[in-house]
């Protein structure tokens, strides 16, 4: 090879890795009532960005390109901090949540036989952490390589749960990949289920239903449940069900099917046994937009995901942009253990004990085809 042919590749080679650097940068996201500032972080690596806010841990957008090469928002969320603290049922727009993901029935469950009672926010059960679960507290933050820690105490009898539980999660993006890493400790037995409830629509926020889009979730069995959403305690074979999603199909293709789970959630809100059951990250679910190319595999280590079409948002929130999002405008992944986990023995354990480490890692890769 000549020398200005080489000289050309390696200022080549060194403007891409440039690009895949990813840029860190941090601003006020204004105030809570109290007055605790809340900030936003932007995370930046080539065309992909994600702005995640102190409150909540909230992932409050995420850009991404289509195969057109054109950006998009592909979560769904508000503009302002007072949106989400103002809004009564703000839908958990991408919120970490925690202490425990889902429901649990009746609000109730035993460790060490001993009986907690947790608020009931949800029927008659309690839902995604109580009525201030990890999705309304301002986490403590800092700037890591690549992206943010967040870190949250939740003191002894925090909404109801055992324990003084001490949290971090860190958002980093690597290329194309918003990689969420969660990790816990307890001073006293707890139950534990976190996850982060981001709301996609790939062909961007607030433009129509996610009906049309496909998805593929890599699993053989699902949790059904009873008509309040909570498992049965049934681990169900997806075979011959609109559950199946074993090969990528369109999601709108079989939500109006008389099917009992279906009409018990207006649509997919589901949790799905992941085949990987052995807590190593591997390829849970892919979603592809065939209108604007863009795909969405998400990696987890976590053994379920809760599959949900956005079935309750009813155009009464105005999302960001002014776009008002109606049902169906967006679908979550939520990758965790399976709901009600404490009131099921055969499901995978939730209990978290001292001297022990909660780890869990969700990736995020969005790219097109
Ligand atoms: C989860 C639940 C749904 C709903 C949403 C939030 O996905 O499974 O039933 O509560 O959270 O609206």
């Amino acid at each position: 090879m000549k020398l200005g042919a080489l000289l050309l590749l390696m200022m080549a080679t060194f403007v891409q890795a440039q690009s895949d650097f990813t840029k860190v940068t941090k601003k006020p996201f204004g105030k809570m009532p109290d007055g605790t500032p809340v900030e936003i972080y932007t995370l930046k690596s080539g065309k992909i960005e994600a702005r995640i806010m102190t409150y909540g841990g909230i992932l409050q957008a995420l850009q991404a390109p289509g195969r057109n090469g054109r950006d998009a928002d592909i979560v769904l969320g508000f503009d302002s901090l007072d949106q989400y603290v103002k809004t009564e049922n703000s839908a958990y727009f991408g919120a970490i949540i925690g202490r425990f993901a889902n429901r649990i029935a009746h609000a109730k469950f035993t460790l060490d036989g001993k009986t907690y009672t947790l608020p009931v926010n949800d029927g008659p059960n309690s839902l995604h952490g109580g009525l201030k679960g990890f999705d309304k507290v301002v986490w403590k933050a800092k700037e890591i390589k690549d992206g943010v820690e967040l870190t949250h105490v939740s003191k002894d009898g925090d909404q109801g749960y055992p324990g003084t539980l001490r949290v971090a999660v860190r958002y980093t993006l690597q290329g194309n990949e918003l990689r969420i890493e969660y990790a816990a400790a307890t001073d006293k037995d707890t139950v534990l289920n976190l996850t982060n409830h981001s709301y996609f629509n790939l062909a961007g926020q607030g433009t129509g239903t996610i009906l049309p889009e496909e998805l593929k979730i890599n699993a053989s069995y699902y949790t059904p449940t009873d008509a309040t959403q909570i498992p049965t305690g049934e681990i169900a074979p997806v075979a011959d069900t609109p559950f199946d999603f074993r090969k990528l199909t369109v999601i709108g293709a079989r939500i109006g099917e008389n099917n009992q789970q279906l009409h018990f959630a207006r649509g997919y809100d589901d949790n799905w046994a992941l085949d990987n059951q052995n807590g190593k990250l591997a390829e849970a679910a892919e979603v592809y937009d065939p209108a604007t190319g863009r795909v969405l595999t998400v990696f987890t280590t976590e053994s379920g995901i809760q599959f949900y079409t956005g079935n309750f948002l009813d155009g009464t929130l105005t999302g960001k942009g002014g776009h008002v999002y109606k049902k169906h405008y967006g679908l979550t992944l939520e990758t965790q253990h399976y709901p009600d986990s404490p009131n099921h023995s055969n499901f995978p354990t939730t209990e978290l004990k001292p001297g022990q480490r909660f780890h869990s890692i969700t990736v995020l890769r969005f790219s097109t085809r």
